[in-house]
């Protein structure tokens, strides 16, 4: 087992109703004017941010609203955030909606806190401070209610890059699963597939085995298998929405690494990062762009430790068929994108309504090299070549 640090400052307050608690919450921190930042239209419409606004104003909490947040939220968003909190004097910001909403909140608390232009923390820059940041949930996905991450897209290149810093996990989640009975069926089975990444992407990496770690990690996948059928049959099945929005934390606030290992940062992260530059260029739904190229990734890498994959095959895919672990391991493959299209996601870029020419591949993995600087992955390093030939494949 590798050396870890585990922090999870964030208070969860779970259950129906609970969003009528945002205020007091943003009170407990210490928040007296609030940012309500919020998306395009669910918030408002399911009359959600009305009660989240009556919550403050019960306790005492002033506030101003800035909506219009976009999946895969962009920069221009954060700047316009970062302007009005400067002008009335915001010391909180409260995100009500999904991944987007609170990357877009996180990166206007970090900028806030930064004397430089905000993208250079995008950028390579370290983060030194964030204003404190609350979060009211409305999709299980993007797992940020919990996490050290933040991702923006900068309009200018359609760059979408991410960073990573203990200063921007929320200081409280708030989690009512009925919130996300109004998501549209493909929103759904997107996070669903996210929340699996988040897991798989710490499974597939650095240490051989960390018996309680990986164990939790194969509890997880294979729950969410069972509860993403069940909410794809029935969206308002309470138990199976709660149960993935829980996943959805648990799947990214750490514990599903501790021990694990990769380089620099715990995990892989390939699939993430080959995804963002599809998320970038072409718009698409993050855990929809995962399943288009997580085929391509793992046979193509399957080969630096067939019996990872063998394991994962058997204990969360169930296969139980004899063979080598190379057999097992395509199997479990094989098994995964069978579950992927049985929730309606796709399985190649193309199913995407993308069409992958050499001049966009080209592009894609340039941009996901960082212009030729880096590599990624750790499960096996991935350098220009190697990307090329995942997005040809994947195509
Ligand atoms: O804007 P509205 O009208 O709210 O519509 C949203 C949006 O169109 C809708 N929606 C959200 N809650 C709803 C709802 N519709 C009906 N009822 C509800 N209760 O769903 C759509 C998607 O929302 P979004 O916030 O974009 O989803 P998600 O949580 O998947 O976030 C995706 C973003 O998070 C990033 C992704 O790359 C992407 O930019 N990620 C952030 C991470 C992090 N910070 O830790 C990690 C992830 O790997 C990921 O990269
Ligand atoms: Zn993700």
């Amino acid at each position: 087992m590798n050396d870890f640090q585990y922090y999870t400052p964030t208070k969860v307050v779970f259950g129906r109703g609970t969003e009528e608690q945002a205020g007091q919450l943003v009170k407990e921190q210490g928040g007296t004017r609030a940012l309500v930042h919020f998306g395009g239209r669910s918030a408002r419409e399911s009359g959600l941010l009305d009660r989240v606004l009556a919550s403050l104003d019960r306790a005492g909490v002033a506030h101003v609203e800035l909506g219009g947040v976009v999946p895969n939220p962009r920069l221009s968003k954060v700047r316009e955030g970062m302007e009005l909190c400067r002008r009335e004097g915001v010391d909180f910001l409260l995100a009500v909606g999904g991944g987007s909403v609170i990357d877009s909140a996180k990166a206007i608390a970090l900028g806030l806190a930064y004397e430089g232009d905000v993208w250079d923390l995008f950028s390579g820059q370290p983060a030194r401070n964030c204003l404190p940041v609350g979060t009211v949930l409305t999709i299980a996905a993007a797992g940020s209610e919990m996490s050290n991450s933040c991702v923006i897209t900068n309009e200018d290149g359609w760059k979408k890059r991410g960073l990573n810093t203990d200063l921007c996990r929320p200081r409280f989640a708030v989690m009512d699963p009925e919130l996300t009975f109004t998501l549209p069926a493909y929103q759904t089975a997107s996070g669903c597939v996210d929340i699996i990444y988040h897991t798989m992407e710490r499974y597939f990496s650095g240490a051989e085995t960390v018996e309680p770690t990986d164990s939790m990690a194969e509890g997880l996948m294979r729950s969410m298998l069972e509860l993403s059928r069940r909410v794809v049959r029935d969206p308002r099945d309470y138990d199976a929405r709660a149960g993935i929005m829980w996943a959805g934390s648990l799947s990214h606030n750490s514990l599903t690494g501790c021990g694990r290992g990769g380089r620099g940062r715990i995990g892989d992260w390939a699939s993430h990062q080959l995804e963002h530059e599809l998320s970038g260029m072409f718009d698409v739904t993050h855990g929809a762009g995962l399943a288009a190229v997580w085929g391509a990734w793992s046979r193509y890498v399957m080969d630096a430790a067939p019996e990872r994959f063998a394991r994962f095959a058997r204990a969360v895919m169930g296969v139980d068929t004899p063979g080598s672990d190379e057999e097992t391991a395509l199997a479990g493959i094989r098994a995964f994108e069978h579950f992927l299209r049985s929730i309606g996601m796709p399985t190649t870029v193309g199913q995407l309504g993308i069409t992958l020419d050499e001049q966009a591949i080209e592009k894609l993995a340039w941009m996901c090299t960082f212009e030729g600087r880096r590599t990624i992955g750790s499960f096996k390093v991935l350098g220009l070549e190697e990307i090329k030939d995942i997005y040809r494949a994947a195509r």
